[in-house]
C-alpha cells in the first residue's frame, strides 16, 4: 500500500492471564493461531521484509508458526513491557523513516480495511501519530484515551494506574498505531519504566509527543468487536465466536446455505461452492475445500479434505485429510481417517471406517466395514461387516480388490491379499490366499444340519 510502511508486531508476552503453559499468541481462534492472523493482516499492507515480529516466550514455536511467511524477527529476552518490545525491534527494522505501524499479537480480528483506513487517515491528517480507538461499554483492562481541548490525544492511561474518574472513560486504546517513524524512534528512548509495574509502557509515548507539541490523532472505530484484545480464555472464546460468525456470513453471501449459522464451526481458510448446504453443528476445519451443490450433514466434522461437487456427507461423519470425488455419498456415522480417496459416485454407509484406502468409481461399502491400506477398483461391492486384517502386529499390509468384485458380508481379508476383477468372496469367509479374477473364494466350514436336535434337547430337559 505504501512502500515506506514498516510494521512491528508485539508477540513476546506469555499472557499470564491465559493461565496457560503455551504462549498467548499460539492459542487459536477461528482455526488459526493468533499470531498467524495478525501476520496475515500485516502482509495485506506491506512486504514481508518490512514486517518485524517481536518474539520472547516460546520464541522458537512462534517463529516456526509463521516461518513460511518470510517475515523478520526480533527477540525480547525479558518482557519489560510493550515500549521495550518495540525498542528491541529497531535493529531488525529495514529502515527507521517513513511510516511505522505497531500491532499487538493478541488482537487478531482487525480487518485489512481498518488498517488501510488507519494509514490513509494518518497520512491525510499529517499527524505525527494516529491510534485506533473505540468506545466500550465495559472498558475494564484497556488503556483509556484522554483527549485535549483541540481534539488530539493527550495521554493513554493504563487501567492499573488510572484514577477513578479516568476508569469511567469509555474510549479505549486498541493497541494499533501508525507513527511517523523518524519521530517515533527519536522519542521512544524518553519512555521510562512505570514506577508501579516497572514496565516500559508504549502508551507513555503519547504524553511525550503531546509535550513536544506533536499531533497525536485518534481514529474512532465503530465496530468495537474488531478491536477485541485477548487476555483471558473468556476473551479467546468471544473472539473465536466473532471469527466463526464472520466466516459463516462470508460463505452465505457467496451462495452457501447454512442452517443455524451460530452453531457451525468453519475455519478461516475453508472454501465452499455455490448452493452447498451446511447443516447445524457441522465443522469444516483446516484447509478443507468443498465443491458446489454439496451437503454437509449435521454434526459432521471434515478436516483438511477436498470434496468435489455434489458430494453428500450425512450427519455425524468424521473425515480427515481425504479426497472425495463428485457425487460420492458418505455416512451417516462413517469415519474416514487419513489419506483416503473416494471415487466419483462411490458410497460409504454407516459405521464404516477407512484408512489409507482408495474406493474406485461407483464402488460401495454400505455397512459396518473396516477397510485399511486397501485399493478397491470401480463398481465393487463390499458387504456388511467385511474387514481387512491389515496389521499383523508388526507390519501393515495391503489389500487389493479388483473392479466389480463382490466381498460377501463378514468377509475377513487377511492382508497381503488380492481379490481379482469380478471375483466373489463368499459371506463369512476368512481369505488368506489370493482369489483370481471371476473366481469364487470360500473360506469357511460347511454347514451341518441335525434334524430334530433342538426338540430332543427340550424333551430331555423336561424329564
Ligand atoms: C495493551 C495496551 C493498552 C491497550 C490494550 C489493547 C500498553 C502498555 N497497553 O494492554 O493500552 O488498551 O493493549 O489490547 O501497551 N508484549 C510483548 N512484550 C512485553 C509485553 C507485551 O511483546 O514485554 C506483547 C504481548 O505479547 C501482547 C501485546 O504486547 O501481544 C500486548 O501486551 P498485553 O500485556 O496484552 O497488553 P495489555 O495489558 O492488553
Ligand atoms: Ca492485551
Amino acid at each position: 500500500m505504501k512502500e515506506d510502511l514498516t510494521i512491528v508486531i508485539l508477540a513476546a508476552g506469555l499472557g499470564t492471564r491465559m493461565k496457560s503453559q503455551k504462549a498467548k499468541v499460539l492459542h487459536e481462534a477461528g482455526g488459526m493461531t493468533l499470531i498467524e492472523h495478525v501476520v496475515d493482516s500485516a502482509l495485506a499492507l506491506t512486504a514481508p521484509e518490512r514486517v518485524v515480529v517481536v518474539v520472547g516466550h516460546q520464541a522458537e514455536q512462534v517463529r516456526a508458526t509463521v516461518a513460511a511467511k518470510n517475515v523478520r524477527f526480533a527477540t525480547q529476552t525479558e518482557q519489560k513491557g510493550t515500549g521495550h518490545a518495540v525498542m528491541v525491534s529497531k535493529d531488525a527494522m529495514p529502515d527507521t523513516h517513513g511510516l511505522l505501524m505497531v500491532l499487538y499479537g493478541d488482537c487478531p480480528l482487525l480487518s485489512d480495511e481498518t488498517l488501510r483506513q488507519l494509514v490513509t487517515v494518518h497520512v491525510e491528517s499529517r499527524a505525527a501519530a494516529t491510534v485506533v480507538t473505540t468506545m466500550l461499554n465495559d472498558p475494564t483492562g484497556y488503556g483509556r484515551v484522554v483527549m485535549d481541548a483541540d481534539g488530539n490525544v493527550a495521554a493513554i492511561v493504563e487501567q492499573k494506574v488510572a484514577t477513578e474518574e479516568q476508569r469511567a472513560m469509555r474510549q479505549i486504546n486498541s493497541g494499533i498505531y501508525c507513527f511517523d517513524a523518524a519521530l517515533f524512534w527519536k522519542h521512544l528512548p524518553a519512555v521510562e519504566p512505570n514506577p508501579v509495574s516497572k514496565e516500559y509502557y508504549l502508551t507513555d509515548i503519547v504524553e511525550i509527543f503531546h509535550r513536544e507539541g506533536l499531533r497525536f490523532k485518534a481514529l474512532l472505530h465503530e465496530d468495537a468487536n474488531e478491536l477485541l484484545g485477548i487476555n483471558t480464555r473468556v476473551e479467546l472464546a468471544e473472539v473465536d465466536r466473532v471469527f466463526r460468525h464472520r466466516k459463516a456470513k462470508q460463505l452465505m453471501l457467496a451462495g452457501v446455505t447454512i442452517e443455524k449459522p451460530e452453531t457451525v464451526t468453519i475455519d478461516s481458510q475453508v472454501t465452499a461452492g455455490q448452493d452447498t448446504v451446511i447443516e447445524a453443528f457441522a465443522q469444516l476445519r483446516g484447509r478443507t475445500i468443498v465443491g458446489s451443490n454439496c451437503r454437509i450433514g449435521a454434526g459432521a466434522i471434515v478436516r483438511d479434505s477436498h470434496l468435489g461437487n455434489r458430494v453428500e456427507i450425512s450427519p455425524y461423519t468424521i473425515i480427515g485429510a481425504s479426497r472425495i470425488d463428485a457425487g460420492a455419498t458418505i455416512g451417516p456415522f462413517a469415519r474416514l481417517r487419513m489419506d483416503n480417496h473416494i471415487g466419483e459416485n462411490a458410497h460409504i454407509g454407516n459405521f464404516v471406517e477407512l484408512k489409507k484406502t482408495h474406493l474406485g468409481k461407483g464402488s460401495k461399502a454400505g455397512h459396518l466395514a473396516y477397510l485399511g491400506d486397501t485399493d478397491i477398483g470401480a463398481g465393487a461391492n463390499i458387504g456388511a461387516g467385511a474387514i481387512t486384517c491389515n496389521y499383523d502386529g508388526v507390519h501393515k499390509h495391503k489389500t487389493h480388490i479388483g473392479d466389480a468384485a463382490f466381498v460377501g458380508s463378514n468377509g475377513t481379508l487377511v492382508a497381503p491379499v488380492r481379490i481379482g476383477d469380478g471375483a466373489y468372496v463368499a459371506a463369512g469367509s476368512v481369505i488368506t490366499h489370493d482369489v483370481p479374477g471371476d473366481a469364487l473364494g470360500v473360506g469357511r466350514s460347511r454347514q451341518v444340519v441335525k434334524e430334530n436336535w433342538a426338540k430332543k434337547k427340550r424333551e430331555a430337559a423336561a424329564k
